[in-house]
């Protein structure tokens, strides 16, 4: 781990508007610390209070926690409970016509669906696995595009205890089929394509090449939504969507399951080349993604809540399908891109569907900036009350543009730093109390006992940069990593800080008020558009390739996605130069798409006869970063066995 200097404060303020303060659920400091006082005070009380509040329990629970078997923590474990219960039939009875989700589709039609609607399909669906013998406690990969029939995929699993696993439909069959095995999935639920930007992007095929790549012995059957007019083949162990929901009854008794029932599985990169399966429960899970869905973004029964997620990634499993069902929410979903038509569809979807709280990633937000800054002035925005940014850091700039030209300056911006690991947004305003500042995630949420440590778990002093911890475990953090527990403990409880912090694996440092500043990640995880990406498994893809003997991979500073890649890649044949080297760069980049997908493609390759290495074979990764960044090599390169390698790892083309 190494030494961490924290960068330049920034020093502009904004405290919340008088009229978003005074119409806050909670209303001003002196609010929110109460809160807080109450978690410091009474900890168990505390989320005991919530968890009884927020979800509604088959059989409740009894005992609060449990750490008898720490790190492998346990919640309200002797409850039971059904979330999709909590997030459909509970608010029937009275809210059954609402809105639950405004569908627009990447052709830019939309169709509102009912809270009975989506209960009706998610329970016919459900039906459908349970035809096809699913049952509590199998695992079914969710390979889709951004439909409602994602979620109606994801809640229908949820209804009959089986734990779903999400593949970002970006991913190539490589790694759909690494999780898949990993998972020991019986089902895979697809589409025969998606629809992106105008463009139809193959899914069942995808899926084909997976499964026919062999190794995954554990599949039964492939559900296909038949989502475009494409011509899709269907072979024997593929089965249509409607074909098999085809008059199957609207109700579908829950499967209770304890509270700490895993709920699902999601796949995400470490510093090793195998991404972790990130177990999550039913009870801690849904509690932290519903009272952060309430308190983060200051929710309201008539809120039109859009967060412009993949459900592919954990933003869009606690911000689309958990959090604003499990509230009563009504959301937008979107199929398609921010910039298609053209780059002023979130402004005009806002616009026509008068959202108020919208929630997007710093990434978004740059590319727009650039592709049309006066934009959102040609839209009526005033529908808007609250905006959300989750993913990366993000930049002031951006910040300001954000809260000035799409917020007009009356609507907070809520910075939520959290991780797939922690399940929901750790630290975060709460936006009726506390003050913002362009970069800063500012506080933890009650109840969240995050702190910044040395090496030794110490506190660091404020303005120090340090390890971000949670010192506290909290119910909707990670329960362990699946079939991994050895790698779980390892990886986020080190024996460092005596097994009982939660290490994030992000540095931060406090400012003079004690507002938390990300600074970016201390392990070898890159933040591409706010996708995690391991550089070991871009790595593990390159020398994949047959010319490839080896290869380092690390971040450089990127305007719009915030880190970009770049390789230093050594064959096993002479290293090229020239047009060469160009065509073999772009070979290279699009190998990596097609094994990992095109998150992972590199924005830069260079060759070199060999990495710079240490006398032990150690690669110098720090003077890497120093080459791609073109800084000036401060480094001491004393030790290297290869020092002249530098000069053409230099070269860029
Ligand atoms: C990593 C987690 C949280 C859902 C999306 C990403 C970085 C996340 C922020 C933020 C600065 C942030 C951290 C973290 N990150 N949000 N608001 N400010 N950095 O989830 O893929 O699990 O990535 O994203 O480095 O560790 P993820």
């Amino acid at each position: 781990m190494s030494t961490l200097t924290p960068l330049a404060l920034e020093r502009r303020c904004f405290a919340p508007g008088d009229a978003f303060r005074q119409a806050a659920t909670l209303s001003g400091m002196a609010a929110c610390n109460a809160v807080c006082e109450r978690a410091n005070n009474d900890y168990e009380g505390f989320w005991a209070d919530l968890a009884r509040e927020l979800l509604s329990w088959h059989k409740p629970f009894t005992r609060t926690f449990d750490g008898s078997n720490a790190p492998f923590f346990k919640w309200f474990d002797d409850g039971l409970l059904n979330v999709s219960w909590n997030c459909l039939d509970r608010h029937l009875d009275q809210h059954g016509d609402k809105t639950a989700i405004i569908f627009e589709s990447d052709d830019g039609q939309s169709t509102p669906i009912s809270y009975r609607s989506l209960y009706e399909q998610v329970c016919q669906f459900a039906n459908g696995l349970k035809k096809l013998g699913v049952e509590k406690g199998d695992r079914v990969v969710i390979y889709m595009p951004m439909t409602v029939q994602a979620v109606i995929a994801m809640q229908a699993c949820a209804r009959i205890g089986a734990i779903h696993s999400v593949v970002f439909g970006g991913f190539s069959a490589g790694a759909l089929r690494d999780r898949i095995i990993d998972a020991g999935a019986k089902i895979v639920i697809t589409a025969n394509e998606g629809m992106r930007g105008g463009k139809t992007v193959p899914l069942k095929a995808t899926v084909d090449e997976a499964l026919d790549a062999g190794g995954c012995d554990s599949i039964e059957k492939v559900i296909v939504q038949k989502r475009t007019a494409g011509n899709t083949p269907m072979g024997a162990r593929d089965i249509g969507w409607d074909e098999l929901t085809a008059g199957l009854p609207l109700d579908c008794e829950p499967t209770w399951v304890e509270a700490d029932h895993p709920l699902f599985i999601l796949y995400t990169s470490g510093s090793t080349g195998k991404p972790k399966g990130i177990q999550h429960s039913s009870a801690g899970y849904l509690l932290g993604a519903a009272n952060s869905f309430r308190w983060a973004f200051d929710y309201k029964p008539d809120d039109v809540f859009w967060c412009t997620a993949d459900v592919g990634w954990i933003t869009g499993h606690t911000y689309i399908c958990y959090g604003p069902l499990a509230m009563g929410a009504t959301q937008v979903v979107f199929e398609g891109v921010p910039t298609y038509p053209d780059a002023s569809r979130f402004w005009s979807m806002i616009e026509r569907h008068k959202v108020t709280t919208f929630y997007t990633a710093p990434t978004a937000i740059r590319s727009l900036i650039k592709l049309g800054a006066d934009l959102p002035k040609q839209f009526d925005l005033s529908s808007l009350r609250l905006l959300g940014t989750v993913g990366e850091p993000i930049n002031p700039e951006a910040w300001m543009w954000y809260y000035e030209v799409v917020g007009g300056g009356r609507c907070p911006i809520v910075d939520t730093w959290w991780q797939t690991e922690t399940g929901s947004a750790m630290i975060a305003p709460m936006p009726g109390a506390v003050a913002t500042k362009p970069g800063s995630c500012t506080l933890p949420l009650p109840g969240i006992m995050a702190d910044i440590v040395d090496e030794s778990g110490a506190p660091v002093e404020l303005g120090n940069g340090g390890f971000l911890v949670i010192k506290r475990p909290f119910p909707s953090l990670v329960r362990t990593i699946w079939n991994d527990a050895d790698r779980f403990r390892k990886t986020y409880f080190p024996d460092e800080f005596n097994g009982q912090y939660y290490l994030a694996g992000d540095s931060a440092h406090r400012d003079e008020d004690g507002y938390f500043w990300i600074m970016g990640r201390i392990d070898d995880v890159l933040n591409v558009s706010g996708h995690r990406l391991g550089t070991m498994e871009i790595e593990s893809a390159l020398v994949a390739n047959p010319l490839v003997a080896e290869a380092a991979v690390v971040g450089k500073p990127h305007e719009v996605k915030g880190e970009a890649v770049v390789a230093f890649v050594v064959l096993k044949g002479p290293r090229p130069t020239g047009d060469a080297a160009r065509l073999l760069a772009v070979e290279l980049k699009n190998w990596v798409s097609h094994e990992i997908g095109k998150i992972a493609r590199p924005d830069e390759i260079r060759f070199g006869d060999d990495l710079p290495k240490t006398r032990s074979s150690k690669i110098m990764r720090r003077l890497l970063r120093s080459i791609a960044r073109g800084e000036e090599i401060t480094q001491d390169t004393s030790t290297l066995v290869n020092g002249e390698v530098i000069a053409q790892l230099r070269e860029a083309m």
